[in-house]
């Protein structure tokens, strides 16, 4: 048997011998993209191809921690139900022997290209190399080996390549650290995918690394995306380990000048990293992140018991407009709404509690300027100060010293949706302004909300 073999057995192994015990953990999600044994991390390769999207990730297979990474692959053709896919990538060739790091997907001549880094440690030294896997099916991948190596100036952490085309050229952004250890994406181009020409630094300036970069046009704004590594919390700001945001404004690739603003992060909430997008056939751009964050707490997690870590957020839908990204999730899960439980007019600020199910969705539509507090499952607490126009999420620490707690301001709330599932929420304000992503291990046998807010407050139960 081949390592590759060997490796495919492996894992599959794993996934029969505790795929049950981790299905069956209270905290598993119903409706999120979530690993079937082991670590999920980064979104990969995220593509719709011949009328089907193909989503990858990143996985590790043999533990809750990080290693030697796997490309997990699952399929759907309505965003809504997910196909296992054989696995996609294995860690078995000299070029990736240490993990088939993040990448993306492009399709070229009837065949699906994923574009990945192969992480290679030789004595704890590290090594980069972007590489190639070409399938003609969609599901079997073949690896053409080392495509680019690390560029003079940058040291090995230069990973997780973005490919893209724009009319007869193909690019790629890769996220890189200087040899002065700045944090940069650089940019690659090519007219044939063949032979790429390194075009320089598209951004840099701040934190000592910038991982997962993706670039894409929206409503004629262009968007450098990525998480940079080393920024210090300042205010509400950058409370993670590591942030995840984006600048935007316009690239001149002849001069290779990119004008933009400052950087924005894309979402508030605790868990929310390394997010990749695409870009479908109604001209959507569809975004999924990893629901982790790297070097954070993730080991406290009470899934780790069962055998599991981490899982992906609900695609979104993105927008540019009054200069940021507005996310909300794709139209089609609203096709889970299986039932409307309830519809309540809130018109006192007193305390309502009411159940609800575990995987469920819940809209407030505000129509008067007054405070709000929303308490999911006793647990994680939301709450908007009119006068002081703060939201903020508190939730008790994994380590049990107390509780953490995430901001952002807002002038003023029209709309609150939370997407429930099991241990997570995805908290979409005012359209998507402002999303707080988290997730939430609440003890299972608590199954309420208590809500204090004047409007109008509608629940659906949530099921595939
Ligand atoms: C981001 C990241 C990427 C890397 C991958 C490894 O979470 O560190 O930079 O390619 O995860 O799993």
């Amino acid at each position: 048997m081949s390592l590759d073999q060997q490796l495919r057995k492996k894992a599959l192994d794993h996934v029969n011998k505790l795929g049950t015990i981790v299905e069956k953990d209270p905290y598993y999600p119903k409706y999120h993209i979530a690993p079937p044994v082991g670590l999920l991390n980064d979104p990969n390769g995220w593509i719709q191809w011949n009328g089907t999207y193909h989503l990858f990730y990143q996985w590790m297979p043999f533990k809750t921690g990080h290693g030697a990474k796997f490309w997990g692959h699952v399929s759907s053709k309505d965003l809504i139900h997910w196909k296992d896919e054989p696995i996609a990538l294995t860690p078995g060739d000299w070029f990736d022997k240490d993990g088939c790091y993040s990448g993306s997907a492009i399709s070229f001549r009837d065949e699906l290209l994923l574009y990945y880094t192969g992480n290679v440690k030789h004595n704890n030294i590290r090594e980069a190399y972007q590489c190639l896997a070409v399938s003609k099916d969609g599901k079997h991948f073949e690896k053409k080996g080392v495509q680019i190596e690390v560029p003079k100036g940058y040291t090995a952490h230069f990973r997780d390549p973005k490919v893209w085309q724009e009319d007869d050229q193909f690019y790629m952004v890769i996220g890189a650290q200087t040899e002065k250890e700045e944090g940069s994406v650089v940019w690659f181009s090519s007219r044939d995918l063949m032979e790429w020409r390194f075009g320089g630094t598209l951004a840099s300036g701040f934190g000592y690394m910038w991982e997962c970069p993706d670039f894409f046009t929206i409503d004629g704004t262009d968007i450098l995306l990525f998480s940079p590594q080393g920024l210090s919390a300042s205010g509400i700001h950058y409370r993670n380990t590591h942030q995840t945001g984006y600048i935007a404004g316009k690239w001149d690739k002849k001069a290779n000048s990119f004008t933009h603003g400052q950087f924005i992060e894309l979402d508030k909430g605790f868990e929310f990293y390394a997010p990749q997008t695409t870009i479908d056939n109604l001209g959507r751009r569809l975004l999924f992140g990893w629901m982790g964050v790297p070097d954070q707490d993730e080991q406290l997690q009470p899934t780790v018991k069962n055998g599991w870590l981490h899982q992906l957020t609900v695609p979104r839908e993105l927008a540019f407009r009054d200069g940021q990204i507005f996310q909300k999730p794709v139209e089609e899960l609203k096709q889970l709404r299986k039932q409307q439980l309830y519809q309540l007019e809130l018109e006192k600020q007193s305390v309502i509690t009411r159940d609800i199910p575990k995987a469920s969705e819940l809209k407030l539509e505000v129509q008067t300027h007054y405070d709000i507090e929303i308490q999911l499952f006793g647990y994680l607490t939301l709450s908007y100060n009119a006068q002081t126009q703060h939201i903020r999420l508190v939730r008790p620490k994994l380590d049990g010293s107390g509780s953490e707690e995430r901001a952002a301001v807002a002038k003023e709330i029209k709309e609150i949706r939370c997407l429930i599932d099991h241990s997570s929420v995805e908290i979409f304000i005012n359209d998507g302004e402002i999303v707080f992503t988290s997730r939430m291990f609440a003890n299972p046998s608590i199954n309420s909300i208590d809500i204090k807010a004047i409007g109008k407050l509608t629940v659906w139960e949530l099921a595939l």
